[in-house]
């Protein structure tokens, strides 16, 4: 059974037995820092009848009833513990076997009953319930050995909090004779202080717990150590840096705790403090031998872990996670103009940080998308080991690792919310000689992956979509443990999907013989040109694309085009609103990518190209947009896969034209980061506009006019105002900004966080062109 499955057990037996308040008398053993805190935080939520507490400290005692957070205290445990059924202890690890011992004699005489829950606060696991089998015969039903990882450098009574649990986990470990309803009961308890609780075995505990704080502790208290015995303190103190008082911030806690801790979880300590005296001297090494290029890899792996871990425990987005429930206050504007330069093209940013890693030599990336989708590919490509200096203002120097360079990732590569980086490093990675798993956040651990893994399979990969319904996590094996190289296979891809196409492509690299796919309609070409750009033959013959196994890559220079993808935004915010004029630089207009002009162009809105030219193999031009009336039109199919990210925008598009706009054949929305034909929809309708969902499409009914004089009617309002939910789509959300420009009130746009997925800046960029979008932080 899953953990997840297993907290949903707990809960449901929890609502079964429901009881109000929660406990009739909880007695807390030490009023410290953590005892007093769950104390005051049970009192608070109403969750006791009662609360007693034992402390060899009176006064403290006395204090608490003063207060009025206890009901009753004594130093003895036998005096006050009568008729409790929840017991928790907060007292130091070393002292806990005594308390048990104590409570077992308050059981043998009665004034205990066996299954009353007992839990503990120590840090420390195995030596717990080590303390426990030590005492009682049978351990208790009871006994929920347990761990709140929260604290604070103040201890004591006085230092209580009754929120410090708040957003903090509580790890629960369940032994074999634990009791299913003392860990409901004990997990409830520990949800209704604002923890959320996390299971987990002992061992497993004491390990993990030694490297994320008992070390960085011991480290703490050892530098400082270190600074305070040299002759010179006081200037050393004196001067002592940010990094200093950062690094030594937990060296104020308790001694003595951490003197106990120390002992009681020595083993797994020493383990860890072994591996560091490893990494300690390999860096050392490095700094005497003036390897720069290892040490800038080392320290640029560093700093890039360190945020990716902490978005990938939360599963959120990479970059400024202050923004996380961020949204969007927009007022009506009702013309845009000016000059202005778009982020870098997603697709070639991608593609660049891969053939570069996978390239002999090196590789200078300049005009790359420092948006998170992208730097998730970067960090997977670290993750296994390539080097890759920046991105510095969208320069990157990735050394190159050959075809069969890349190491094993430590850990689940983790994909963020992008969808192209799992699919075409699923095709990399299948061919590789260890094992991966591939993973990401909510949202794209629910998009359809067996589209991949079924292809894949066919050329011999061993790969797993371990989520429900063919979705990720995806787990690949390593050809080592297969003992055969993939082959090449023909595939007739049922959708046209440049990502089905260049993950099959990029596995043929390494396959025997040739790799053939046929795609139903044209997909975007980038992984075919840049495979070519750095050397590799590729045959391109109409629909039908090859590439034949065991060739390499040679490393180059990649300037990344801006994205037409994100260019559309203001290309219809030009398009649909008056007097408008406004000029895009060097846009990529690769025609795979070109759909969104052409529709527009099909509407008759005012698109010309200049200054075209050539950038690293692909073309790009400026593009200028005037306003102008729009008309609705019946969208060809084929332009479909052409424009496959633009349809959100072109859906405010359509709203402003004059008739109706029909959209068929685009099942493939449906999966995209969110379904995309209804979430259009609900946002079109909410805001006033009259359109009918079709199972492949959308058609809308357009509000432009047309005045009598046909003279350009774009100045009327289209929407009205209201809240349009993104459902956390950074396409979404980026469209409703440009329906603004066309609004009678105010739009507000909830979960704008993912905008940083492909185009951070945009808001600005939007203000800078004359829109007024206000970015309210929750
Ligand atoms: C992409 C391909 C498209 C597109 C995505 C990027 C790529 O997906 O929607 O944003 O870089 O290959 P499909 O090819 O699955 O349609």
């Amino acid at each position: 059974m899953s953990s997840q499955q297993k907290t949903q057990q707990y809960k449901n037996l929890a609502l079964l037995n429901a009881q109000s308040p929660l406990f009739n008398q909880v007695c807390v053993i030490g009023l410290g820092l953590i005892g007093a805190s769950i104390a005051q935080a049970i009192k608070n939520n109403g969750l006791a009848e009662r609360i007693v507490a034992v402390d060899r400290h009176e006064p403290s005692l006395k204090e608490a009833i003063q207060h009025g957070l206890l009901d009753a205290g004594s130093v003895v445990l036998s005096e006050i513990v009568s008729g409790s059924d929840l017991i928790i202890i907060a007292v130091p690890a070393q002292a806990v076997q005594a308390v048990f011992i104590d409570i077992k004699n308050a059981m043998d005489s009665g004034l205990l009953a066996t299954d009353c829950i007992i839990t503990d606060v120590c840090s420390t696991k195995v030596n717990i319930i080590d303390a426990a089998k030590a005492v009682f015969e049978t351990l208790p039903v009871g006994l929920v050995p347990a761990h709140p990882i929260a604290g604070a450098e103040n201890s004591g009574y006085h230092a209580r909090r009754a929120t410090l649990f708040v957003n903090h986990s509580v790890i629960i470990c369940e032994l074999p004779t634990t009791s299913h309803l003392a860990i409901a009961k004990l997990s409830q308890l520990w949800e209704a202080v604002g923890a959320s609780v996390m299971p987990m075995e002992a061992a497993h505990h004491d390990a993990i717990l030694a490297h994320t704080s008992h070390l960085p502790h011991l480290l703490a208290f050892n530098l400082v150590e270190q600074l305070a015995s040299h002759d010179d303190n006081l200037d050393m103190f004196r001067y002592a840096a940010g990094g200093f008082r950062d690094f030594t911030r937990i060296a104020a806690s308790d001694p003595k705790m951490w003197h106990d801790i120390f002992f009681a979880n020595q083993s797994a300590i020493i383990s860890a403090l072994d591996e560091y005296s490893v990494y300690l001297s390999d860096i050392r090494q490095l700094i005497i031998d003036k390897n720069s290029t290892a040490l800038m890899g080392l320290l640029g792996r560093a700093q890039a872990a360190r945020r990716h871990f902490g978005h990938m425990l939360a599963s959120t987005p990479y970059t400024d996670t202050s923004a996380m429930s961020a949204s969007y206050n927009i007022t009506p504007s009702n013309t845009v103009s000016g000059t202005i330069t778009i982020p870098g093209d997603k697709s070639i940013s991608h593609r660049s940080i891969m053939l570069g890693s996978l390239a002999t030599g090196v590789t200078h990336v300049t005009g790359f998308l420092e948006g998170e989708d992208a730097l998730a590919t970067l960090q997977a490509f670290r993750d296994m080991g390539v080097i890759i200096e920046g991105p510095d203002n969208g320069n990157l120097t990735i050394h190159g690792v050959g075809m069969n360079g890349l190491k094993p990732s430590k850990t689940p590569l983790y994909m963020g919310n992008s969808g192209t980086s799992m699919r075409l490093l699923a095709g990399i990675l299948a061919a590789q000689a260890f094992d991966s798993v591939l993973t990401g956040d909510t949202s794209l651990n629910k998009r359809p992956m067996e589209r991949i893994a079924a292809p894949l399979r066919q050329m011999g990969a061993v790969i797993q979509s371990t989520g429900q319904k063919g979705t990720a996590p995806l787990s690949i094996t390593g050809r080592d443990s297969v003992g055969t190289p993939l082959q090449g296979i023909e595939y007739d891809m049922p959708v046209a999907s440049a990502q089905i196409k260049s993950c099959l492509l990029l596995a043929g690299l390494w396959a025997e013989g040739t790799t053939t796919v046929t795609q139903p309609e044209v997909s975007r070409d980038h992984t075919e040109r840049m495979l070519s750009a750095f050397g590799y033959p590729v045959t391109v013959d109409g629909n039908r694309i090859s590439v034949e196994g065991g060739g390499t890559l040679k490393g180059g220079d990649i300037a990344v085009p801006a994205d037409i993808s994100s260019a559309a935004f203001f290309m219809v915010a030009a398009a649909i609103s008056q007097d408008s004029e406004l000029t895009l630089k060097q846009v990529g207009i690769n025609p795979t990518r070109t759909g969104i002009i052409d529709i527009l162009k099909l509407m008759q809105a005012d698109i010309s190209l200049s200054n075209e030219t050539h950038v690293g193999g692909e073309p790009v031009a400026d593009i200028t947009i005037r306003g102008s009336n729009l008309v609705g039109i019946e969208i060809p199919e084929y332009l479909v896969p052409l424009a496959i990210d633009e349809f959100p925008v072109l859906f405010i598009a359509a709203s402003c034209a004059q008739g109706r706009t029909i959209l068929t054949g685009a099942k493939e929305l449906r999966v995209k980061e969110s379904d995309r034909i209804a979430v259009m929809a609900e946002g079109l309708q909410t805001l006033g506009v009259d359109c009918t969902v079709t199972e492949d499409g959308l058609i809308i009914e357009g509000k432009g006019t047309q005045s009598q004089n046909s003279d350009i009617n774009n100045s009327q309002p289209v929407f009205g105002g209201g809240d349009i939910v993104s459902h956390h789509d950074h396409r979404i959300a980026m469209s409703f900004a440009v329906a603004s420009l066309r609004a009678s009130q105010q739009i507000s746009i909830e979960g704008i966080e993912t905008i940083n997925t492909s185009f951070p800046g945009f808001a600005e960029l939007a203000n800078q062109i004359g829109m007024s979008i206000d970015v309210v932080s929750a």
